[in-house]
């Protein structure tokens, strides 16, 4: 039995949903069973592997570890709001060029944690894709390849200063 229920309004790619939850329910959780978004995966649960990475108010945050409780009333950007088919974004094509993925299930954190390291440093250093790396877990081991990708996206967002995402 839940006890603590309360209604919240989440705002999420642009679109307000009315939801009942408890302040601690995983953001991560609401996204996927509730909202059936199930673009940000489920790694640890417990913050360490990026796998459910969300931009929240533009910033790259774990949703597995975001409680509905602190997200009422911000801007929460998903991977189904970043690009599609037919339009991917530059993050999601350099991705995809430089076959930054074997399984693909850390890709959607990945992509998420590169656009939002892009939209705070442009220009990356190398220090700077490896401490990203350091804090995404790719078990398929494509680190080479995700480094590549963030290179070559960051290369083509140089003159795309609001290219961090369509919302
Ligand atoms: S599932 Fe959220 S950081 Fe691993
Ligand atoms: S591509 Fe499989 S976990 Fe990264």
């Amino acid at each position: 039995m839940r006890f603590d229920m309360s209604q919240y309004t989440l705002l999420v790619n642009g679109q307000a949903h009315q939801l009942d939850g408890e302040p601690g329910d995983s953001l991560l959780s609401v996204l996927r069973y509730e909202l059936g978004l199930t673009g940000s995966k489920y790694g640890c649960g417990e913050g360490h592997c990026g796998a459910c990475t969300v931009l929240i108010d533009g910033q790259a945050t774990r949703s597995c570890v975001t409680r509905l409780g602190a997200v009422a009333g911000k801007a929460i950007t998903t991977i189904e709001a970043i690009g599609d088919a037919n339009r991917l974004h530059p993050v999601q094509q350099a991705f995809l060029e430089t076959e930054a993925f074997q399984c693909g299930y850390c890709t959607p954190g990945m992509v998420m944690a590169t656009i939002g390291l892009l939209k705070t440093n442009a220009k990356p250093s190398d220090e700077d894709i490896a401490r990203l790396m350091d804090r995404n877990v790719c078990r398929c081991g494509t680190y080479p390849r995700i480094v590549r990708a963030v290179r070559l996206a960051a290369e083509r967002m140089k003159s795309m200063p609001s290219a961090g995402g369509r919302r």
